[in-house]
């Protein structure tokens, strides 16, 4: 600085606005681990339609040691996710809120929201390690919070989604998956997009592949118990190596990003899909400008991408490094580049961009 500038000057206001802000922020990141401590011990699923409790009596319904309980209850008032009245010393889960805390069904469930937010959290001292070098941290090496969390997540999405709306969007294809179709789901995690999209379409045939062996293993568990173990198959394969051809439809639920060379995966799809087959991506809802991204969701993406979606491509071949906030205009070059001539956005939702790529 030269000594002839003023020192920038501070705007005390504002400066305990941005401190206060924080506050709220830290009450905030805790609330993620105290969500997941609610989920686990069975506290929302107690408190939900049972009116006003009191601590011991959630206690007692839930076998939770009641001082935590007490300690856990007011943290949940402050922030607003019970309601307390002091009159009685009781606390109830407001119905709007048991719906979004207890019911798996809801498209509006948060529980796995959370638990894959705590789960990078978790795992967070080995990406900022990683950062120094710029070395990669495979999806793989993650906690069981990352990969349970990301299932419990995303489920409630294409539970509200994918048959009734996303599907549909695309040419011709709910047409032959009635009449029997042959479907590879890519990057398939615990397999919920392939199962539902099974029960949906019992002529079909689906194989699900994931390079991570280990989701591969709680799929095929998972088919098991949704008694569509006879028309899915799970394989661990990377999508670069994606076994197969002839494949009416191949989906891909946001992992095209995740992948260290998604160029690769694309071409792959196009030498494994059938002549007049479809290519069905879903990648998180983002603008192709990082300004498009400066709100509430683009934050949480943008932080996932940090922990999860950037060191799990930078640990791959290539390491492309798309990012969770890729945006249309990167994912269709990346589809371009695939050999694919024909792409477009079928459909969207608050959280999500879905694309159709054809030959
Ligand atoms: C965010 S998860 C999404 C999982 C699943 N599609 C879902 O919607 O629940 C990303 C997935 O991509 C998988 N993945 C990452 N790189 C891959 C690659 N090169 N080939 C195949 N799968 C890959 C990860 O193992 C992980 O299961």
């Amino acid at each position: 600085m030269s000594i002839l500038e003023e020192p920038a000057a501070i705007d005390g206001q504002k400066l305990e606005q941005f401190v206060f802000r924080a506050v709220d922020e830290v009450g905030a990141t805790l609330n993620a681990a105290l969500v997941v401590m609610g989920d686990k011990l069975g506290l929302y699923r107690a408190l939900a339609g049972a009116g006003a409790l009191t601590p011991v009596e959630l206690a007692r319904r839930t076998g939770v040691s009641e001082r935590y309980v007490r300690e856990w209850l007011n943290a949940q008032a402050a922030g607003g996710y019970v309601e307390y009245d002091p009159a009685g010393g009781t606390y109830t889960l407001p119905p709007e809120q048991a719906v979004a805390l207890t019911d798996e069904q809801s498209p509006a469930y948060l529980p796995g929201f959370f638990q894959i937010a705590l789960g990078s959290v978790i795992d967070s001292p080995r990406i900022t390690e990683a950062a120094r070098s710029g070395d990669g941290v495979g999806w793989h090496e993650h906690s069981h919070d990352v990969f349970d969390g990301c299932e419990r997540f995303f489920r409630p999405g294409y539970n509200a989604n994918l048959v009734p709306s996303w599907l549909p969007a695309l040419d011709g294809v709910v047409e032959k998956l009635e009449a029997g179709a042959l479907v590879a789901d890519i990057g398939c995690g615990h397999g919920s997009s392939t199962i539902l999209m099974a029960q949906a379409f019992p002529k079909s045939r689906f194989v699900g592949t994931d390079y991570h062996a280990g989701s591969i293993e709680t799929a095929r568990r998972r088919a098991q118990e949704a008694g569509v173990a006879d028309r899915v198959s799970f394989e661990t394969a990377a999508a670069a190596a994606h076994p197969g051809e002839g494949y009416d439809l191949v989906t891909m639920f946001d992992c095209l990003h995740d992948m260290g060379d998604p160029v690769g995966a694309a071409r792959q799809v196009r030498q494994t899909l059938a002549p007049d087959g479809t290519w069905l991506i879903v990648e998180p809802m983002a603008g192709d400008r990082v300004e498009d991204n400066l709100n509430p969701v683009g934050r949480a993406y943008y932080g996932f991408s940090t922990f999860l979606c950037t060191p799990a491509s930078l640990s791959q071949e290539v390491g492309l490094a798309l990012g969770a906030q890729a945006g249309e205009a990167r994912i269709g070059d990346v589809v371009a580049a695939g050999g694919f001539s024909r792409f477009r956005r079928a459909a969207e939702t608050p959280f999500n961009l879905v694309f159709e790529a054809r030959p």
